[in-house]
């Protein structure tokens, strides 16, 4: 099947969600968090998508901003920090996350190939326009889709769906890249076909669709066109 269309989550798989946590205690006056930030980071992390399918499940959908601010507390707390402003950094810095260093060239190769990018992600517009912006990606992307417009969650069904909306097409001329094993899985389900980029070499999910692909990073995507 002749690939149409490339789609890519956002948070994991084109930005480092991690940075926010890397960056900011690097920094003398966050020294608190110079010991704590990779376990702060994962806990960050962990509770913010669980809360966004714990609201998903629930039907209180609220946006991405939400979680991100609840999961961080929940961690800072967990990890005893309690300083305003490392909150108001970590928070910054999310906003400005870094694209992995292979993302742009990749996205290029893609483009090249006269094959449509865009994202697909749980971040509210606000936030994907700035973190595209700021990490020089935008110009390579036809379309940054935000599940802000069917009020959802992934996985839920309705925000793959945004993709043949907006496109057109066969689910299965859809090429839909994720670090997250969920959100392939849920990809998969929907009739897409799929990579899932396993930076961590992680354990593959055991859920009810498993991903077309498996790559360490981005670089390989383009052949998979
Ligand atoms: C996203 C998160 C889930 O960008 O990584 O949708």
């Amino acid at each position: 099947m002749t690939t149409l269309t490339c789609i890519f989550d956002a948070y994991g798989t084109l930005f480092d969600v991690n940075a926010a946590a890397q960056v900011a205690a690097q920094d003398p006056a966050h020294a608190t968090l110079a010991a704590v930030w990779p376990a702060l980071a994962a806990d960050w992390r962990a509770k913010q998508l669980e809360y966004s399918w714990l609201r998903a499940i629930a039907g209180q959908h609220c946006d991405f901003w939400q979680v991100t601010q609840d999961g961080l507390d929940w961690a800072l707390e967990a990890h005893d920090i309690n300083d305003p402003a490392i909150r108001e950094r970590l928070l910054e810095l999310y906003w400005e996350l870094p694209a992995y260093k292979e993302a742009a060239n990749v996205l290029r190769q893609i483009k090249d190939r006269g094959v449509q990018t865009a994202i697909l992600s749980n971040g509210s517009p606000r936030m994907l326009q700035c973190a595209v912006k700021s990490a020089g990606i935008d110009t390579l992307l036809d379309e940054v889709l935000s599940v802000e417009d069917v009020g959802i969650f992934k996985p839920a069904d309705q925000v793959y769906d945004m993709v043949g909306a907006r496109f057109g097409g066969a689910k299965d001329s859809v090429l839909f890249v994720s670090s997250n094993g969920w959100d392939v899985a849920g990809a998969a389900g929907f009739g897409f076909r799929t990579v899932w980029v396993n930076r961590q070499a992680a354990p593959q999910d055991r859920l009810f669709a498993k991903p077309h692909h498996v790559v360490s990073d981005l670089t390989k995507i383009p052949e998979l066109i």
